[in-house]
């Protein structure tokens, strides 16, 4: 039997509240025959500062480098608001996207048919949504040099960000994001600004002749990453793929994040290139909603963008999709139920608490025998 090598990394604020969630399913699938799940637990982010300093620790660093796979929760809050730049808890998530090598971020939006009642948007423009968004991780002006603030010599200080892309780093995403969407309806849609930036122009480029090259086969359009935001809320099931840069998709993917009913309902898996000597990849996974500190510790996170990471574990770390397919499908049979956390519940409705949530979806995993 596989031995799994998980590390988790909670972090703050709701972050320890929904991985409290997940080990229940992990024990769960390890009862089940899928695998023994080795667990190591380590400190990211505020959490990890006030232990020794840093956001994440060096030997921390070395259990992520060593595991199949980190499973993150959330990192920040009002407790870090000055701890100074280079450790603030952001940088710990930072620290593991870049030396790990994940630069490839998959952000499925997936409207539940429960929950399209809980968008902002009218249930028939969410209905059945079924969109990813594939997000450039470890490069742009998340991490291009000049990065700092400099004083004039007019006393004035100016700040400095730099976008930088190679061919090569578009290339590689580019390539992951035609691939997955081979794999579902077979159309990319590329969010740039080529008619303001660089990297907009060489980012068009070069993902026109990548398809001319090798993914002809594939549906391809080009979008300017500002009507690519208004299109997301006006008629999002004209997407399936979208590929972006870092700073584009950090958007985008939170504008995607909201058409699904709530935050709390996005997952996401990062990836790194596949070893060619073990055909394994370097992967986290982790919510896309954040450390919530408003209502940490008081039971109410919604669990489930923090399971449904853990369900991309599966699929993409353990090869493991039919298990996947059953923790999703429990996920979605615990909605049709009715059962809501307080982000998704109507106003006024009884919610559930976090701890209830994930098991009412242990009980539904059950139920699917
Ligand atoms: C995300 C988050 C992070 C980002 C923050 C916490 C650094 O917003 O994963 O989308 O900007 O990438
Ligand atoms: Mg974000």
């Amino acid at each position: 039997m596989a031995t799994h090598k998980l590390l988790m990394l909670p972090g703050d604020g709701i972050g320890p509240e929904v991985m409290g969630q997940v080990e229940q399913i992990v024990s769960w699938f390890g009862k089940q025959g899928l695998g023994s799940f080795e667990i190591e637990k380590g400190l990211v982010g505020g959490t990890a500062y006030d232990a020794h300093g840093k956001a994440i620790s060096d030997s921390d660093m070395k259990l992520a480098q060593d595991a199949d796979a980190v499973l993150f929760g959330a990192v920040g809050g009002p407790k870090w608001a000055d701890v100074p730049y280079q450790h603030r808890p952001e940088a710990g998530l930072l620290r593991l996207r870049k030396d790990l090598g994940l630069f490839a971020n998959l952000r499925p939006a997936i409207c539940y048919p429960a929950l399209a009642s809980a968008s902002s948007l009218k249930p028939e423009v969410v209905e059945g949504l079924d969109i990813l968004i594939v997000r450039e991780l470890t490069g742009g002006v998340y991490f291009g040099e000049p990065k700092e603030i400099v004083t004039l010599e007019d006393g004035q200080k100016r700040g400095v960000d730099t976008q930088l892309y190679t061919t090569g780093e578009i290339e590689r995403i580019t390539r992951v994001a035609f691939e997955l969407a081979r794999t579902r309806r077979n159309k990319l849609s590329s969010a740039e600004k080529h008619n303001v930036m660089k990297t907009g122009v060489l980012w068009k480029q070069t993902v026109t002749a990548l398809h001319a090259k090798e993914y002809a086969d594939v549906e391809l359009e080009h979008v300017l990453a500002d009507n690519c935001a208004m299109q997301l809320v006006r008629w999002p099931k004209q997407y399936d793929v979208i590929v972006c840069d870092n700073l584009f998709g950090d958007i985008l993917s939170d504008v995607a994040a909201m058409l699904t009913g709530s935050l709390g309902m996005l997952p996401s898996a990062s990836l790194g290139a596949e070893d060619p000597a073990t055909g394994k990849r370097k992967a986290l996974y982790e919510p896309v909603h954040g450390s919530a500190p408003d209502i940490a510790g008081k039971g109410l996170a919604n669990p489930i963008a923090m399971i449904g990471s853990f369900a991309m574990a599966l699929r993409y770390s353990f090869g493991a999709g039919d298990a996947a397919d059953r923790l999703e499908g429990a996920i979605a049979d615990v909605l049709g139920s009715g059962t809501r956390t307080k982000d998704i519940a109507a106003p006024g409705a009884n919610a559930v608490s976090t701890s209830e949530m994930g098991q009412a979806i242990v009980k539904a995993l059950e139920a699917r025998g």
